[in-house]
């Protein structure tokens, strides 16, 4: 039985994005950099990752409480062996009517794209922050290579999981200089290019206010290149602003989390590998799910306990960092551990 659940704000729960690994074979500096996240870092150990079925499990007790899409992270989730296997299992739950995955394509290969669609996802977001081979391989700071990334992309799109949404983070006197070339790369595309103002996410990425160039600076970009128009939402909260090329050569998104908040219309819970619950991306704690599942919570007390944590929950942070235009200095999670 569904019972939809709303917060102290009126938000109804719709998304849930899952991480499944805390782990990246990249080491984007804004995200995971090496300092940080070398040699001796402690990820999780493998006991400490929900298995698939417990994720399963907790997917459907969401199901109940209103979500309906689902998005697999990480980290990097195709480091996580045999995912269509857990893709397979969120299919058969009901209420669920969209699944995607948000990967970096390293490890995309043809015969992972097919199995994943052959599994029963819906959709891929591809992160990509450069297209000029030089600019990205230092932006993943492991050498690797643009050609792989595009290969990835490819596959995707043969395997069915067309059009593919692409998210670069921009950062300023990083990566700005690819804004035109990526934007002119997937034009003419199904793909949807999307470019993401810099976020204060976590605590290892020093950042900074004047390292985010705005959204209407990219649009104003683009469209004295090749003129754009916008378009209306697809459907009620989406967190891209879309516009399209009036010539028809497709369309690109703007996300502005940081010039204009969307925490007004935000329906998103999320879940950490370690099955640690989060209302914000900006929270400082979560609520541990694991430790309910391994001690024999039954779904109708896993379904009271979710009810209560969202019919509480009154995060803002975007919104709040806008009001007073610095960072609010708390402890936050890191985005490589609870995914974009
Ligand atoms: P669609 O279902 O395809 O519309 O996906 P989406 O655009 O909601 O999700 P995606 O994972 O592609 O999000 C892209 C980027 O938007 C993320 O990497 C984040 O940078 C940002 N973002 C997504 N959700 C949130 C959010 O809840 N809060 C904030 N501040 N940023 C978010
Ligand atoms: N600001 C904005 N987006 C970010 N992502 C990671 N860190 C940040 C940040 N600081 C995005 C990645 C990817 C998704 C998982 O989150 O580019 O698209
Ligand atoms: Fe990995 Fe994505 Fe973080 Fe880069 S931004 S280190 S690809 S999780
Ligand atoms: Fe949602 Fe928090 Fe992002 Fe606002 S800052 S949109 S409340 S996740």
């Amino acid at each position: 039985m569904t019972q939809d659940v709303t917060d102290r704000r009126d938000r109804p729960l719709r998304d849930l994005r899952i991480s499944l690994t805390d782990r990246c074979n990249f080491r984007c500096s804004y995200c995971m950099p090496k300092a940080l996240f070398g040699a001796d870092h402690a990820f999780l150990p493998r006991h400490q990752l929900l298995s698939f079925e417990e994720i399963a499990r907790l997917a459907g007790v969401f199901a109940s409480l209103g979500v309906r899409k689902l998005r697999l992270t990480g980290g990097e989730p195709l480091l996580r062996r045999d995912l269509e296997t857990l893709i397979g299992l969120l299919r058969d739950i009901d209420g669920i009517d969209d699944i995607s995955l948000t990967t970096n394509a390293s490890l995309l290969t043809r015969d992972k794209a097919r199995a994943l669609r052959a599994a029963g996802l819906d959709r891929l977001t591809v992160s990509l922050d450069g297209i000029d081979d030089a600019t990205f391989r230092a932006m993943n700071d492991v050498g690797f290579p643009v050609a792989k990334v595009l290969a990835g992309i490819d596959h995707a799109e043969a395997a069915g999981l067309g059009p593919i949404k692409i998210n670069m983070v921009v950062q300023k006197g990083v990566n700005d200089g690819d804004i035109l070339p990526m934007a002119g790369h997937f034009r003419g595309t199904a793909h949807i290019v999307r470019f993401i103002e810099y976020m204060d996410v976590g605590n290892s990425n020093g950042w900074r206010l004047d390292q985010v160039i705005p959204s209407r600076d990219v649009v104003d970009r683009i469209n004295a290149r090749w003129p754009i128009e916008p378009l209306a939402p697809n459907y009620r909260g989406e967190v891209a602003e879309r516009y399209r090329y009036r010539d028809g050569a497709g369309e690109v998104g703007l996300i502005s989390s940081v010039t204009q908040p969307f925490c007004g219309t935000c329906q998103r819970a999320r879940l950490s590998a370690e099955g640690q619950l989060f209302t914000c991306l900006f929270a400082s704690h979560g609520h541990d799910l694991r430790e309910r599942l391994r001690r024999g919570d039954s779904d109708a007390a896993l379904h009271e306990a979710l009810t209560t944590v969202w019919s509480q929950r009154d995060d803002r942070y975007s919104e709040l960092r806008t009001a007073v235009e610095q960072p609010i200095d708390s402890r936050r999670i890191e985005m490589s551990y609870i995914g974009g």
